[in-house]
C-alpha cells in the first residue's frame, strides 16, 4: 500500500516531456482591422484557445453524424469560404437537402441564421444540421454518448468548459466559438478600405465599386456595410413563383413569401453556386439577373428594377466582386485541426 503511494507520488503527477499546456484562459486573437465594431460574445463563452480548438475538432469530425461519414466541413469547405460547391448539399446516406450551404464568415456579427432566419443564435442554428434527417441525423443524447467513449474528447471538454464538461452546452458553445473565429478581412477590398492601400484595387475594380454603390444598380441598398449585408429579408425577384417559401416558412405571412436573408458578398468569387437554392452558377448570371429586373414576384423589392450596363461596366462590377476574396482565409492552416 505504502509502496503504491510512493510510486504514485514519484511518477503519477510528473509530466514527462509533455508540451506546455495551453492556459485555460488564453484568448484567440482575431485578425480584425480598426473600424470594425466589436463582435458580441456570450458571457462565459469567451474565445479561449481551448474552446476554439475543441470546436474546430468537432467541426471537422464525422463522429457527429449517424453513419460517421459527414462532418460540418463536408458541406462547409474552407477553400469555398466555408460554403459548398454543390447547389444543394449531401448529408448521410447520400440524402439531398433543399438549400445551398451558406458561407460561414463573419457570422459573429449576424443576428439571425439560415436563409429563412429561422434560428437566432449560432448555438441554436447547429441543432438543425446535427439533427436534420437529410444532414447529420443525430440526437444530442447520441452524440454525447459517442463522445463519452473518447477519453481525449472528455478531457478536452472538461478543460474548455470546467463547469459543464462533456455536454450539449459545451458542444454547441465550442463549435460556436470556432465559428466566430472564421473572420474574413484580408481581401483586396479590405486593404483598400481599412488599410488605406490605394492600389489594392485596380482601375476596373474601383469603377466596379462605384457601380456597386450607385443608384443605378442599387446593390449596396441591400448588400451594405463591412459585411455587404444589412439585417433583414428581401425578395430579389429570382422567380415568379418560389418552390421554397423562404421567410414565410417562419412567419406564415404571405408578404414574406420568396424573401430570404440578405447574404454577405464576402468571398463571393469562391462560393458559387448562388442563391438559396444554388440555382445561379456564375457572377455573370447574377449580374444579368439583377440587370433584367427580376421575375416580378408580387413581393419583389422595388430596389430590384433592372438597369443597363455596358460590357465594360459589367466586367468592372464582376471584377469588384472578385476583390472581396480573402486568400488568407481560404488557406489559413490554423483554421483546420
Ligand atoms: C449536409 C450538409 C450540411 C452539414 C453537414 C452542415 N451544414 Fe451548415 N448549412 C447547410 C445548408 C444547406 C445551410 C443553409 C440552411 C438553410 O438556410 O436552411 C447551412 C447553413 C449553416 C449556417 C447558417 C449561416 C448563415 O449565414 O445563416 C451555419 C452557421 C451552419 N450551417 C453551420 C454548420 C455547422 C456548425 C455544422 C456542423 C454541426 C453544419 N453547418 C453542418 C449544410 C450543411
Ligand atoms: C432588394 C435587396 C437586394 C438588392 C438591391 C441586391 N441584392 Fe443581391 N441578394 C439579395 C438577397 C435577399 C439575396 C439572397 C437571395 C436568395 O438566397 O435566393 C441576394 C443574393 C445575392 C448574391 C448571391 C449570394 C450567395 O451567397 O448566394 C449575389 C452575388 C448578389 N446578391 C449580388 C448582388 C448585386 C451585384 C447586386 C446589384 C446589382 C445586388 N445583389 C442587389 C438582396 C439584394
Amino acid at each position: 500500500m505504502w509502496l503504491f503511494f510512493l510510486t504514485a507520488l514519484l511518477f503519477g503527477c510528473r509530466p514527462v516531456d509533455t508540451p506546455a499546456p495551453i492556459q485555460p484562459l488564453e484568448l484567440v486573437v482575431l485578425d480584425i482591422p480598426p473600424g470594425i465594431p466589436d463582435m458580441e460574445i456570450e458571457p462565459g463563452n469567451e474565445l479561449t484557445q481551448l474552446r476554439v480548438d475543441l470546436g474546430k475538432r468537432l467541426f471537422f469530425d464525422p463522429i457527429l453524424s449517424r453513419d460517421k461519414s459527414i462532418s460540418c466541413s463536408s458541406c462547409h469547405h474552407q477553400s469555398q469560404a466555408f460554403a459548398d460547391f454543390s447547389p444543394v448539399s449531401t448529408g448521410v446516406e447520400g440524402r439531398k437537402g433543399k438549400r445551398n450551404a451558406s458561407t460561414l464568415v463573419n457570422l459573429g456579427w449576424h443576428e439571425v441564421f439560415n436563409h429563412d432566419g429561422g434560428t437566432a443564435t449560432l448555438e441554436l442554428q447547429m441543432q438543425v444540421p446535427l439533427t436534420e434527417h437529410v444532414e447529420m441525423d443525430m440526437t444530442f443524447q447520441e452524440i454525447i454518448t459517442r463522445l463519452a467513449m473518447e477519453p481525449d474528447y472528455v478531457r478536452h471538454f472538461a478543460q474548455a468548459y470546467p463547469e459543464n464538461g462533456l455536454s450539449g452546452y459545451g458542444l454547441t458553445r465550442a463549435i460556436g466559438a470556432y465559428e466566430r473565429t472564421l473572420v474574413s478581412f484580408n481581401s483586396p477590398y479590405d486593404d483598400f478600405t481599412y488599410r488605406g492601400i490605394s492600389d489594392a484595387l485596380n482601375a476596373s475594380q474601383k469603377r466596379g465599386l462605384e457601380l456597386f454603390n450607385s443608384d443605378r444598380t442599387q446593390c449596396s441598398s441591400c448588400h451594405t456595410g463591412f459585411n455587404f449585408r444589412r439585417e433583414g429579408f428581401e425578395n430579389n425577384g429570382l422567380y415568379a413563383e418560389f418552390a421554397d417559401s423562404g421567410r414565410a416558412g417562419i412567419t406564415i405571412k404571405p408578404e414574406d413569401r420568396g424573401k430570404f436573408k440578405i447574404p454577405t458578398l464576402r468571398n463571393i468569387g469562391q462560393t458559387a453556386p448562388y442563391m438559396h437554392d444554388g440555382s445561379l452558377w456564375s457572377l455573370a448570371e447574377v449580374v444579368d439577373h439583377y440587370a433584367s429586373g427580376g421575375a416580378n414576384h408580387p413581393n419583389q423589392s422595388g430596389l430590384v428594377s433592372g438597369f443597363f450596363l455596358t460590357e465594360q461596366e459589367r466586367i468592372d462590377l464582376i471584377n469588384f466582386l472578385l476583390a472581396l476574396t480573402d486568400q488568407k482565409l481560404l488557406t489559413n492552416p490554423t483554421l483546420t485541426p
